[in-house]
């Protein structure tokens, strides 16, 4: 086992359906500890950088568009194989195909707006956390 970081963030649609609470619940409830949080607005160009792999993607601009269309809550979750275990926590990009007690399954609607995200690997997770937060924005926790 590793102890491992990712990054997480609840989506504009989580948001404002105030699932804040409910999804960090599943995180703490399932060992995943915060290490870090804050709530952001993206702009255009932040939410366009952070996605700039799928900008040749068809679904792209609605992408951006949704992103953009309310607060989001990014947070660093840090625990044993956390980049996997997020993504187990979550469920599949398509809420249609996530699995029973997904946070997918269970607060998201569409693959449009699927209320969370989680890094896909753990060099992913590293350059996702430093498009959000310093160094020392990250809080170690000892107990
Ligand atoms: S891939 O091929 O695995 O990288 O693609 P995937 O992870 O499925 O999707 C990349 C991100 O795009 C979002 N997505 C969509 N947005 C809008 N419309 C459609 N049809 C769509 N399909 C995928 C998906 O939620 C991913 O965003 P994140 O933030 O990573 O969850």
């Amino acid at each position: 086992m590793a102890l491992e970081r990712t990054f997480s963030i609840v989506k504009p649609d989580a948001v404002a359906k105030n699932f804040i609470g409910s999804i960090y619940q599943r995180f703490e409830s399932a060992g995943l500890k915060i290490v870090a949080s804050k709530m952001v607005h993206l702009s255009r160009e932040q939410a366009e950088g952070f996605y700039a792999e799928h900008s040749e993607r068809p679904f792209f601009a609605a992408l951006v568009e949704f992103m953009t269309s309310g607060p989001i809550m990014v947070q660093v979750l840090e625990g044993e194989n956390a980049v996997l275990a997020n993504r187990e926590i979550m469920g599949a990009t398509n809420p249609a195909d996530a699995a029973r007690g997904t946070l997918r399954a269970d607060y998201a609607n569409s693959i449009d707006e699927n209320a969370v995200h989680g890094s896909d690997a753990l060099a992913s997770a590293e350059r996702e956390i430093a498009y959000f937060f310093t160094a020392e924005e990250i809080c170690p926790r000892t107990r």
